[in-house]
């Protein structure tokens, strides 16, 4: 009999609740300070970006918070999404290792972005606003949030970054098709990113910089940020606690290790937080890997100190590993990965020795997605490739050393609209992926705000 490899539940054990990891850490984070005075944010500090709900999911200490029923509504409609036995790529491997791939592209934009683009969207369509605006690295996230404002009838306004911009046209469309607008981070529509020549490649933090300005200047317009923050990474919970019920729907004990890639820390968190709650409430010891690019090392080769989450300076400082908010990633693929920092929250776990972190040069990431594509029929995005090439090394690791572990991989998101970054590894001509000196590391470290 053919053996099984998609693993589902039933409507009724879809999750109804998101998974808050504060409330079962031995240590709490660090709280986010105001960028002028340093004291700890309030509320009121906050309401200018966002609405009241996800302030309150922002600091809560609750372990549940329960998914509204409309947001439960659209959840249905892609969700749960399916893990899958990689059973061809095993065979392809050699392996005994049991690779499980949760993967997030089913989503109508293909990715996980969409899990916090509709509460994001519901919430601030509930308190009356019309208007979002955001930043987008790979495409995917301004994707996500063009589609929620699209469900709730709401405008919204992309600063896509400038290499994203001019590499991944379709992107763009698909932005368009959904009903959002979308410019070319820096623009010269605002203040910091006047602050950059014309042409500049762009990075996250500067986009992020936009975005928040413009919303900080229309009462009808708040800000919405697809990675980074406790809310986000909160929402992104569905995918672990369908992927914990799923393993057991396939028979295993829970699993060995867990791998996600890591740009903002969402994807990741969102898978392994519910099974770092096993290891912190049950006594289980599944290991738990972040994957990011060797040209982005945020915390492989980053500082945990508190920094803003932007290139002007605009947002909270946050308690993070940070390679310093000026730094600009060479313009790898992975555009979602080419971020300065990471989210306080997966910086914590990491800090505190919880969740282990590795770095992979791009090469080496676009052989395993290849390698990955022709065994099971799906092209991964170049962010998610990390999160395979790491699977691999688990596996083939674990061969040489005769175990045969349960490997839960993160395939965050399809590469469909990345077939230009395939192509160019095909013809051999991949490009970007500079090494950071530590020349570059320290200059660019030097501007870290001092906080006592
Ligand atoms: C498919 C995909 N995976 C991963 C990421 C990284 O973001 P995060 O670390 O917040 O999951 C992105 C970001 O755009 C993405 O599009």
């Amino acid at each position: 009999m053919t053996q099984p490899v998609t693993f589902h539940l039933a409507d009724d054990e879809r999750p109804t609740s998101w998974y808050n990891v504060v409330a079962d850490l031995p240590t709490p984070p660090p709280p986010p300070l105001h960028p002028a005075t340093h004291e700890p944010v309030g509320p009121d500090d906050l309401s200018a970006l966002f609405p009241p709900e996800l302030i309150a999911q922002e600091v809560t200490t609750e372990r549940w918070v329960e998914i509204p029923e409309a947001v439960q509504e659209v959840y249905a409609q892609y969700r749960p999404a399916p893990l899958i036995r990689a059973r061809k790529w095993e065979e392809r491997l050699g392996t005994k290792a049991r690779i499980y791939v949760k993967y997030e592209g089913v989503s109508p934009a293909g990715s996980h972005k969409v899990n916090t683009a509709v509460p994001q969207a519901y919430y601030n369509k509930l308190n009356g606003i019309t208007r979002l605006t955001t930043e987008t690295g790979a495409g995917q996230w301004g994707t996500a949030l063009a589609y929620a404002c699209a469900l709730y009838d709401m405008k919204c306004e992309v600063w896509q970054v400038g290499h994203s911009y001019d590499t991944k046209p379709q992107r763009r469309t698909l932005i368009e098709v959904f009903g959002g607008t979308v410019h070319r981070s820096p623009s010269q529509m605002t203040e910091s990113g006047k602050a950059f020549e014309e042409g500049h490649p762009g990075s996250l933090g500067i986009a992020i910089s936009e975005a928040v300005e413009l919303a900080a200047q229309d009462e009808g317009a708040k800000y919405a940020l697809g990675s980074v923050l406790n809310h986000v990474l909160l929402h992104q919970t569905v995918i672990g606690q369908e992927a914990v019920k799923q393993l057991e729907k396939a028979g295993e004990d829970g699993a060995d290790v867990v791998v996600g890639c890591a740009g903002g820390g969402s994807n990741l968190a969102g898978l392994i937080f519910p099974f770092l709650r096993g290891n912190l409430t049950e006594g289980r010891t599944t290991r738990l890997v972040a994957v990011e690019p060797s040209s982005c090392p945020t915390m492989t080769r980053g500082t945990y100190a508190y920094d803003f989450g932007d290139t002007a300076g605009l947002t909270p400082l946050m308690k993070m590993y940070t390679l310093g908010h000026d730094f600009v990633p060479s313009p790898i693929h992975a555009g979602g990965l080419r971020y300065h920092g990471m989210a306080p929250l997966v910086s914590h776990v990491v800090h505190e020795g919880l969740v282990e972190a590795v770095a992979l040069d791009q090469d080496e990431c676009f052989a395993a997605a290849v390698e990955f594509a022709r065994a099971q029929g799906i092209v991964p995005a170049p962010e998610s490739s990390h999160a395979l090439a790491q699977a691999r090394r688990e596996a083939l690791a674990a061969d040489e050393a005769g175990t045969a572990p349960v490997i839960v991989v993160g395939l965050s998101g399809y590469g469909l609209l990345e077939l230009g970054a395939f192509d160019s590894y095909l013809k051999g001509n991949l490009t970007g992926d500079s090494l950071l000196s530590d020349e570059e590391l320290s200059a660019s470290l030097a501007t870290l705000p001092a906080v006592e």
